[in-house]
């Protein structure tokens, strides 16, 4: 059975495994803001990737964008992680670390960034197109969007988790994608990740009752090919077994009386590529 406790606006930040955190009106004010931030940082890169630049350099950008809005990278330090975003290219399913990596022209990368700010973390990816893509990552890229948002249709009290895998697993597998299952959604707030999980394929009215309050990320990555990954050296990096494209979109949300607030969407509409 699932527990849920009402968070107050002086609760410590804690872990307490299965139990799922109902936040108030200053969780919602919170990630408002966090959420905010970290969706306009993902525009401000919408125009600013281009071919020939290194993954660095927009590690750069979204690094001191963070620490110029007062706010810090959570993946900074992060189980030793040491750069301020992930970005992960073409067959790189997520947490891609930039670095001397050049885009070229034809490559799709994923942002994925995290403000921490005052207290609140606000989680957020999006795809880009670098220079003149094929039409099937293109496709991969407006199917993986369409999954998100057909997902976050379902984010309702009295809805289960399970009704948003499904509907994702529904469209991702009509056109017969591959749904990573190695990886998933979370629990978010004055943590980075908190219960519940949130799995990107599963059944109707399993898992956890939606109820006003509960934060949570959703943020399916689907494959071109087989859903299976593999991580590389680095002990970060995971790739696509059979090197197939992957695609990824990420919102945080919070659960309301009649639905669910997106609290990262774009401020200047560049939702899904393409942004010109
Ligand atoms: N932002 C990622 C997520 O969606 C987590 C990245 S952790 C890192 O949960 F250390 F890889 F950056
Ligand atoms: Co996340
Ligand atoms: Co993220």
């Amino acid at each position: 059975m699932t527990e849920y406790i009402q968070v107050s606006p002086d609760d410590r930040a804690e872990a307490r495994s299965h139990v799922i955190k109902l936040h108030g009106p200053e969780g919602f004010a919170g990630m408002r803001r966090a959420g905010a931030l970290a969706a306009s940082i993902l525009d401000a890169l919408a125009l600013r990737i281009v071919p020939g630049m290194t993954t660095q350099q927009i590690d750069d950008i979204v690094r001191c964008m963070t620490i110029d809005a007062g706010a810090v990278p959570a993946t900074l330090g992060y189980r030793g992680y040491t750069k301020s975003c992930c970005t992960s290219i073409n067959h790189v399913v997520c947490h891609g670390i930039p670095g001397d990596k050049v885009l070229k022209d034809g490559d799709i990368v994923n942002v994925d960034v995290t403000p921490l700010l005052d207290g609140w973390h606000g989680d957020t990816s999006r795809m880009y197109l670098v220079g003149d893509v094929s039409i099937k990552a293109r496709k991969l890229i407006d199917v993986t969007y369409e999954c998100l948002m057909l997902g976050l249709e379902q984010a309702k009290p009295g809805n289960h988790l399970g009704d948003i895998s499904h509907a994702i697993q529904t469209h991702a597998e009509k056109h017969r994608y591959g749904i990573v299952r190695d990886f998933c959604g979370h629990g978010l707030g004055r943590l980075f990740h908190d219960s519940p999980e949130v799995v990107h394929a599963g059944r109707p009215g399993t898992g956890p009752e939606l109820r006003p309050g509960m934060f949570f990320t959703v943020e399916p990555m689907i494959n071109i090919g087989r859903a299976d990954c593999k991580l590389l050296d680095d002990g970060w990096t995971a790739v696509t077994r059979d090197r197939s494209l992957s695609a990824q979109f990420e919102h945080s949300i919070g659960i309301t009386e009649t639905g669910h607030e997106i609290f990262t969407s774009s401020p200047g509409g560049f939702d899904k590529p393409p942004y010109a």
